[in-house]
């Protein structure tokens, strides 16, 4: 397994390129299941969630074109086999996305439930609820889902929670059933509107993308399309995190800043000079940051999957910052790893309190998921000394080439292949 070594406490200088987002390319690329005809992607991230998908699709009979960073076309032609086998969907929970197209263009779908993972039990139940009010007959069977319906029928569906793949689950599904259906509670996530952008390309009728009512009138068939993946936001904001906790003046390229409000708000309120224009956005810090609060909430709130790196971004400033997840119930896995390079953080159930430290100190830690990895290269470069991480295969699952594009604004970061 790879590992990260970095010897931090260096300034971060230049300018780097954002690249597409993972979480709007995952459900994008499953809609290529709507249709028979080419759907063409560009932006996709090369990433391994991203080839975890295409396997997944191309054992459904989605055929694939294009290298990327070109533009990759998927075809799906005939269905190969309606399901989504274990062995796939434990190495990637956004697999769950095949469910509502397979189920509306094909009317059967077998996809192995997910389980739990390492930031909470994760279910999918509103998933399943919002097929059956479209009609779908659902049954658990042996640990997999199986849904059938011969064409699914428009309806009203009022989820429980905010859930983004739960959303874009529904939104797909929704587009083939006969008549209008409408979803209440829908989330709001830039990732949510890119998806329904892409579909309505494809000929989907949908409203309302990006508030918390989608209303969609169901159609026939959908056609090909060519769509561009939004940049990743996420991705953006771990720079930024990066860039404001460790000093420099870094210009971060192909960015959606409009996407990133909260998190510039709390950037701006720790103190860091933050500007942006369009498709790029600057962050400038050269003094120690103020301690901030924060409290995770699905968009436009301050999102989840950017606790970890604000938290990094806390240890190290001026004072206590308190940091609440309310999203997912275990996404601290990151802390012991943070208190391992010196970090002072105390955890109250679902909060964190985070009390400034003048200095973090090198040391060798533990990826244990995706967004906690990148909290530890954060810390990593505010360290002084030596820190090695461990398990970066999470970190491979969703940033793309990190340590080369932190190596380019002058970090001294490398992979050392084991
Ligand atoms: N939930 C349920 N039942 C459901 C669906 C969700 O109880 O049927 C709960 C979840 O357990 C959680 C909350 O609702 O407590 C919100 O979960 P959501 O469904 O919104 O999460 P997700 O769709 O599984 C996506 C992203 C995550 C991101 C969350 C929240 C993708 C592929 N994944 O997950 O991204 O953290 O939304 O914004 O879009 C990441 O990229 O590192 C990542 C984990």
């Amino acid at each position: 397994m790879d590992k990260l070594s970095i010897r931090g406490g260096k300034p971060l200088n230049g300018s780097i390129a954002m690249s597409g987002a993972k979480n709007a390319a995952l459900p994008i690329l499953c809609a290529a299941l709507l249709s028979e005809e080419a759907l063409v992607l560009d932006n996709l991230p090369r990433l391994q969630d991203i080839a975890s998908m295409l396997k997944l699709l191309r054992q459904h009979g989605v055929e694939v074109s294009g290298e990327q960073p070109g533009p990759v076309a998927l075809r799906t032609p005939h269905l190969a086999s309606d399901e989504a086998p274990y062995e796939i969907v434990k190495t990637m929970r956004a697999s769950i996305l095949v469910l509502g197209p397979l189920v509306a263009r094909f009317g059967r779908a077998r996809v192995s439930l997910p389980g739990g993972c390492a930031i909470g039990a994760r279910p999918v139940d509103q998933h399943i609820k919002g097929l059956e009010k479209l009609g779908a007959k659902v049954t658990i069977e042996q640990g997999y889902i199986l849904a059938e319906a011969k064409r699914l029928k428009g309806a009203r569906i009022v989820t429980d929670m905010v859930t983004v793949t739960g959303t874009e689950n529904l939104l797909m599904a929704a587009t083939l059933a006969e008549g209008q259906t409408i979803i209440e509670n829908a989330a709001r996530e830039p990732e949510v509107v890119d998806l329904a952008n892409c579909l309505i390309a494809m000929g989907a009728r949908i409203q309302g993308a990006g508030t918390d009512r989608i209303i969609i009138d169901g159609v026939a068939r959908l056609h090909g399309a060519k769509h561009r993946i939004i940049p990743d936001r996420i991705e953006t904001g771990t720079f930024l995190c990066a860039v404001a906790a460790v000093g420099g003046d870094v210009t971060l390229t192909g960015a959606a800043p409009r996407t990133l409000d909260a998190v510039i708000e709390k950037l701006r309120e720790a103190g860091a000079d933050i500007s942006h224009n369009g498709d790029w956005i600057r962050v400038r810090n050269d003094r120690r940051l103020k301690a901030v609060n924060a409290r995770t909430l699905p968009y436009p709130g301050f999102p989840t999957d950017m606790q970890a790196q604000l938290m990094a971004l806390n240890t190290t400033a001026d004072g206590a910052g308190v940091i609440t997840e309310t999203i997912f119930e275990n996404r601290f896995m990151h802390v012991p790893e943070l208190t391992r390079l010196g970090a002072n953080i105390r955890i109250e159930n679902d909060t964190a309190i985070v009390q400034g430290v003048p200095t973090l100190s090198g040391a060798r830690v533990m990826a244990t998921d995706l967004r906690a990895s990148a909290s530890l290269v954060i810390a990593g470069l505010i360290a002084h000394g030596e820190t090695v991480i461990d398990r970066i295969y999470h970190l491979d699952r969703g940033y793309e080439q990190m340590e080369r594009k932190l190596a380019a604004i002058g970090a001294d970061i490398q992979r050392v292949k084991s």
